[in-house]
């Protein structure tokens, strides 16, 4: 048997090439290195812990749904599912609830910084996005979870709930590890001290942006002062930027796409990199569009993988039952 893979992204909204470079082209490449049982979520739950419009809610999960499928994630050959049709991981949740150090959560960096950002909605669920996370894991037996460097102290909190349920109910979980991205930070067209995200929606490439929205927003992205193109991301990191998201679509390194540039002005750059994120994903485009045109299909894909996912869930949640004897 092959070693289990588990990730998700939240509902949310449009993705960005950050989300692109950061997560998704990774989920496609590991599938089909043929490794791994691979599972990826839309992990819809985690996104009622921030605001939301119920009406949007719909177009949000199916727009990811057709976000991983356009990009290449196949539900032939991964299970495709949305974490709400899978009641085993909020009823997963609650039993890791009661084994989950209060003085652990307190300390989880994305619940501070949250709190801090929507203040007017510090929900109890905001803080105990951890748990559900970890339970999403724990449920499939995953050994292995990609995932970008801001949510190790989440994965880290997975591994404790492993160990600390394994000691004291016996061996039920497996341990999961992280497996970094290797793309770093894309960061924002507009400030390229901030990360691109989604929440500043000026600094952001969308995957389903229009060739003529691309060029217009690389066209405007910050630069540094000077003309020279060279590779430096402390003291031109507008411009590192913007070669780096050159180089990660065109599978070079920074420095050569450096080299290739230079003596051309930014400008040169500039247009050449809107060509070139454009045509990346012109095919997705036209996917995407297909895909959202038969929203049922859609739908039918999320509820098969769900049906698939519940199978394995239910299997664990009998264990953990079993174990902590609840089951009569
Ligand atoms: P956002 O910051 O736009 O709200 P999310 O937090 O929903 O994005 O992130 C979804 C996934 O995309 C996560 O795996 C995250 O690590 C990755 N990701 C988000 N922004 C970036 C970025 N700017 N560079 C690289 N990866 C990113
Ligand atoms: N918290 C993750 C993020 O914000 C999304 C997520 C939810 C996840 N459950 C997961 C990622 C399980 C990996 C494994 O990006």
């Amino acid at each position: 048997m092959k070693p289990a893979l588990f990730s998700g992204i939240q509902p949310t909204g449009r993705l960005h090439i950050g989300n692109y470079l950061g997560a998704l082209k990774n989920f496609v490449d590991l599938q089909d290195s043929g490794k791994y049982d691979c599972y990826f979520f839309v992990v819809d739950l985690h996104s009622l812990t921030e605001p939301f419009d119920p009406k949007e809610k719909p177009g949000h999960i199916l727009g990811l749904a057709s976000d991983f499928l356009a990009v290449g994630l196949d539900p032939k050959r991964s299970t495709i599912a949305l974490q709400s049709q899978v009641p085993a991981h909020s009823e997963l949740t609650w039993i890791l609830n009661t084994i989950t150090p209060m003085g652990e959560m307190e300390r989880m960096t994305q619940f501070k910084d949250k709190s801090v950002r929507q203040q007017e909605n510090v929900n109890v669920g905001l803080f105990d996005y951890p748990v559900l996370m970890a339970a999403d894991i724990l449920l499939y037996n995953t050994a292995v979870v990609p995932v970008g460097d801001d949510q190790l102290q989440h994965l880290e909190l997975a591994r404790t709930l492993a160990r600390k349920f394994n000691a004291r109910f016996g061996e039920t979980f497996v341990e999961p590890k992280a497996l970094l991205t290797k793309t770093s930070r894309v960061m924002s067209l507009k400030d390229p001290t901030k990360k691109m995200s989604k929440s500043q929606p000026e600094g952001c490439l969308f995957l389903d942006d229009t060739a003529e929205e691309i060029r217009a927003k690389v066209a405007r992205a910050v630069t540094d002062s000077g003309s020279e193109i060279v590779y430096d991301p402390v003291k031109k990191p507008g411009l590192s930027n913007l070669l780096e998201i050159y180089a990660a679509l065109s599978g070079a390194e920074p420095q050569a796409v450096a080299k290739k540039f230079t003596g051309e002005q930014y400008s040169a750059l500039k247009q050449q990199l809107a060509e070139l994120v454009a045509a990346h994903f012109a095919e997705f485009r036209t996917r995407k569009k297909a895909l959202l045109a038969k929203p049922s299909s859609l739908i039918k894909t999320l509820n098969d993988g769900s049906a698939r996912a519940t199978k394995i869930a239910e299997k664990k949640m009998m264990e953990v039952k079993e174990r902590i004897g609840l089951a009569l």
